[in-house]
C-alpha cells in the first residue's frame, strides 16, 4: 500500500502543534482542517505516525472520498472499495458514523448502508456467514459532510492518548496528548528547570522526561493496525526498535512534580516507574503555599484544579497562590491550563499569551507567562 492519505486527528487547538511535529519528522504537503492534519505516505509512515506522535489522537487511513446524495451512491462507492484485500476473515469490524450539512443526515442509516456494502464485498472472498469475533479490530468510519462521504480506517485503536503508562490516575487528570502539546508549546528545554506544582497522577512531568528523554510516546503499547492483514509485522517490529535506538538514556533532567495529595505523589510516582522514568522526576507532597523555587530560568507547566472538573472556592484561591509563586521567580516562565476565565484575574497578571485548547469537551485556555530568556 503506497500513495496512501493518511490523517492524523487531535484535539481542536492542537492542529498547528501537530503540524509542527509532522514538519519536524520531515513530512511536507501538509493539509490542515478542523482537528486533522493529512498527508500522502505509505504503511511505514503509519506505524511511524502511531509510535512517534505525541500530539495525535489516532492515526487514520483514508480508504475513499465521494459524493453521496442518495444510499445508492454510498453503498456502491462503498462497495467499490477493495474490502476483501482489507479485512480477514476473522476481522472483527465496527462501522461509526458522523454527517452534517448533508443531505444524508441519519448517521445510523448511513453506518447500516457502509456496513451492509462491507459484508457484500467480503461474501465475494468468504463464506461471510461463519464470520467470527476475533482480537482483531478494524474501526471503520463513514463521515458525510457537505454530501462527500469519506470512508476512513482506523489504525491506532486506543487513542494515542493511551500510552500504556498511567494505570492508575488521581482526581481529574489531563489528557496525554494535551500534557505533551503543553510542553512542546512551552519554551523549555531539556537543561531548564521544569516544575508542575499541582502534577497530579505526573503527566505533565512525566511527557516532559519522555520529550526529555526522546522516548516515543507509543513505545510501550500495541496498535490495530500491528494485526491487520495488509501489515507486514516486520514493519512495526522494525519502526518500534528505530525508537528504542534513539532514547537518550543517559540525559539528566532536572523535573519536579509536587502535589499537595499523598496518594496523587503515589500515584505519580508508580506511573513514572512504569516508564522507568523514577530517577529523572523528582516527586514530592507538598503544598504550592509551601513551594519555595530557585530563581534560576526554571518554567512551571501546570494544570492547577479548576472549577469545571474540581470545583469549589479553592480554585480562586490556588489561582492567588500561584501568582504569589510567580512573583518570587521573576525569571522564570509559567504556563498553565485552566477553563477559567478569571485565572489571569485572580493570578494576577495579564498573560503575554493565551491560546485556547480543548480538553475533551472541555474549553480550556492555555496561559502563557513568558519569563527572560536564559544566561
Ligand atoms: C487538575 S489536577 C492536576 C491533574 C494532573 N495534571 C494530572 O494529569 O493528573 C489538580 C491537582 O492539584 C492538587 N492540589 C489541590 N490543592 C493543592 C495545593 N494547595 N497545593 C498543591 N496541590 C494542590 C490536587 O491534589 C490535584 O492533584
Amino acid at each position: 500500500m503506497n500513495n496512501i492519505k493518511i490523517i492524523a486527528t487531535a484535539n481542536f487547538g492542537l492542529e498547528a502543534v501537530l503540524k509542527r511535529e509532522l514538519i519536524n519528522m520531515g513530512y511536507e504537503n501538509l493539509e490542515v482542517s478542523d482537528g486533522r492534519v493529512s498527508l500522502i505516505g505509505n504503511l511505514t509512515d503509519v506505524a511511524k505516525l502511531n509510535l512517534r506522535l505525541r500530539t495525535a489522537e489516532r492515526v487514520l487511513i483514508e480508504l475513499g472520498t465521494f459524493e453521496a446524495y442518495t444510499f445508492e451512491e454510498l453503498f456502491d462507492n462503498t462497495y467499490k472499495i477493495s474490502w476483501e484485500n482489507i479485512i480477514s476473515e476473522k476481522g472483527n469490524f465496527l462501522v461509526q458514523g458522523r454527517s452534517a450539512k448533508s443531505k444524508l443526515y441519519s448517521i445510523s442509516d448511513c453506518q447500516r448502508i457502509v456496513e451492509k456494502a462491507i459484508i457484500k464485498k467480503l461474501q465475494t472472498k468468504y463464506d461471510i456467514y461463519r464470520f467470527e469475533k476475533s482480537e482483531e479490530r478494524y474501526k471503520i468510519e463513514v463521515s458525510v459532510f457537505k454530501d462527500i462521504a469519506s470512508i476512513t480506517l482506523d489504525t491506532s485503536g486506543d487513542g494515542l492518548h493511551k500510552r500504556g503508562y498511567r494505570e492508575v490516575s488521581y482526581k481529574a487528570p489531563i489528557s496525554e496528548t494535551i500534557a505533551a502539546a503543553m510542553v512542546m508549546l512551552s519554551y523549555w528545554k531539556e537543561d531548564r528547570i521544569l516544575c508542575d506544582p499541582f502534577c497530579g497522577s505526573g503527566t505533565i512531568p512525566i511527557e516532559a522526561a519522555m520529550i526529555g528523554k526522546n522516548i516515543a510516546p507509543g513505545i510501550s503499547r500495541h496498535f490495530d493496525s500491528e494485526k491487520f492483514i495488509f501489515m507486514d509485522e516486520k514493519i512495526y517490529k522494525e519502526e518500534r526498535a528505530k525508537c528504542y535506538s534513539e532514547i537518550d538514556y543517559d540525559k539528566k533532567l532536572q523535573i519536579f512534580a509536587t502535589d499537595i495529595s499523598y496518594k496523587a505523589i503515589e500515584v505519580a510516582k508508580n506511573n513514572a516507574e512504569i516508564l522507568g522514568l523514577d530517577e529523572d522526576i523528582k516527586f514530592f507532597v507538598k503544598d504550592i503555599r509551601e513551594l519555595d523555587l530557585p530563581d534560576d530560568y526554571g518554567v512551571i507547566i501546570t494544570n492547577p484544579p479548576y472549577g469545571v472538573r474540581i470545583g469549589g472556592d479553592e480554585v480562586k484561591e490556588l489561582e492567588e497562590e500561584l501568582g504569589k509563586l510567580y512573583k518570587t521567580i521573576p525569571t522564570w516562565s509559567l504556563y498553565a491550563i485552566s477553563s477559567d476565565e478569571q485565572f489571569e484575574k485572580n493570578f494576577g497578571k495579564k498573560s503575554d499569551r493565551n491560546r485556547k485548547l480543548y480538553n475533551g469537551k472541555i474549553k480550556t485556555y492555555y496561559y502563557q507567562y513568558y519569563g527572560p530568556r536564559p544566561k
